[in-house]
């Protein structure tokens, strides 16, 4: 059977002021469909489980936001942390909770905050990596042909076949820019999409394997999930974890890891950058989810709560974002100080 975890925990701290601790974006409308992130993440998986395989794993903080806008869920579907402590624990909770439920499940690991806009070819995609995985000892990722030498992915060397799955040379884990450029120029070099696809066994095998300390706190858990000491058993099992990716922790060092060539139209989006480039823009180039009046402007994003007007007169190349009480004006080349920033600003509270 197949199962779905979505990973709704992070802060999305590149994203400020709109993405904050207390409401990070994965549970805002970024793209203005009326659906924010996470559930359209959900609404993604509709054709490949039963909703009630749908688990998210997230902040004990988010459990209300999560309440809220995915109803359907039940208490047990939702694995709340109580400190954040990457995706390798994240996913080590999970998969050990599944395969108490079932140990043949098959499990679809998916971030909440992506963008997919052929969600046909997506779904096609699940499915054969699904295919792929039942009942195998193998970590399949979905590969995205890359387009800039971007330092916030992992970027991944496939071994050539005749198949679209391929098997893993090597996985490097944001690499610095120099050798990011190297990969792109190379050619031979995939971007990870973060979305993954394998048995429970499988993952859980690789956990063990090169995170002994984890797999050993989250299969002593086994015993307490989904009953009334689950709670109290996470609570203090999560600070005991070293605080690891699992790309990092895992990804890297596995050497059963397939790479599914994927297009369907995909953005991660973690930057403003990444937001700017997916979304429409008007004559000028500017991308406009504000209430504004724009003169001699361009190349601009504006994103701005919509009870207020913003007037901008000869502003080109930069991000003008407005959220619960904070204005940001910056460089949209700048955009990489955001961490900065944010770090300044709480600083200053
Ligand atoms: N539950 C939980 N707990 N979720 C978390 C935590 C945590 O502590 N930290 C992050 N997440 C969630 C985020 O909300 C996001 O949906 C997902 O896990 C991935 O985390 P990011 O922090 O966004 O990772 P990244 O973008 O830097 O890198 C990953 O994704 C890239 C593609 O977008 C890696 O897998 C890269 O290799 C990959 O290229
Ligand atoms: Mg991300």
């Amino acid at each position: 059977d197949s199962y779905v975890v979505i990973m709704a925990g992070g802060i999305g701290s590149r994203f400020w002021p709109f993405s904050r601790t207390s409401n990070p974006k994965q549970f805002h409308d970024v793209l203005g469909t009326g659906r924010s992130l996470i559930q359209q993440t959900v609404d993604r998986f509709h054709d490949v489980c039963p909703k009630e395989n749908i688990y998210i794993v997230t902040n004990k903080d988010y459990y209300q936001l999560v309440k809220n806008q995915l109803p359907f869920l039940d208490d047990d579907q939702i694995l709340l942390e109580p400190v954040g402590k990457n995706t390798a624990p994240c996913v080590a909770y999970a998969a050990h909770k599944i395969v108490c439920k079932n140990p043949n499940a098959n499990i679809v690991v998916s971030p909440a905050d992506h963008v997919i806009l052929n969600e046909k070819e997506f779904e096609k995609t699940i499915k054969t990596a699904l295919y792929n995985s039942y009942n195998k000892d193998v970590l399949i990722t979905l590969g995205i042909k890359p387009s800039r030498p971007d330092t916030g992915y992992g970027y991944i060397q496939y071994i050539e076949g005749n198949s679209a799955l391929k098997k893993v040379k090597t996985f490097t884990e944001k690499p610095h820019l120099e050798l990011a450029q190297t990969f792109l120029d190379s050619g031979d070099f995939v971007w990870n999409s973060g979305i993954f696809i394998w048995s429970a066994k499988a993952v859980i095998k690789a956990i063990e394997a090169h995170l002994p300390e984890m797999h050993e706190l989250f299969h002593e858990g086994q015993k307490y999930y989904s009953t009334e000491k689950e709670e109290s058993f996470v609570e203090q099992a999560y600070p005991q974890c070293k605080s690891i990716s699992i790309d990092y922790g895992i990804m890297e060092k596995s050497d059963n890891v397939f790479v599914l060539l994927s297009d369907f139209g995909w953005s991660d989006l973690g930057t403003w950058k990444s937001l700017y480039d997916i979304m429409d823009k008007d004559a000028d180039q500017n991308v406009i989810e504000a209430n504004a009046m724009l003169y001699d402007t361009n190349n601009c994003i504006i994103k701005t709560s919509k009870d207020k007007l913003v007037v901008i007169q000869g502003l080109s190349n930069y991000i003008v974002a407005e959220s619960d009480g904070i204005i940001m004006i910056c460089q949209k080349d700048e955009e990489q100080r955001v961490k900065e920033f944010v770090a300044d600003a709480k600083a200053k509270k």
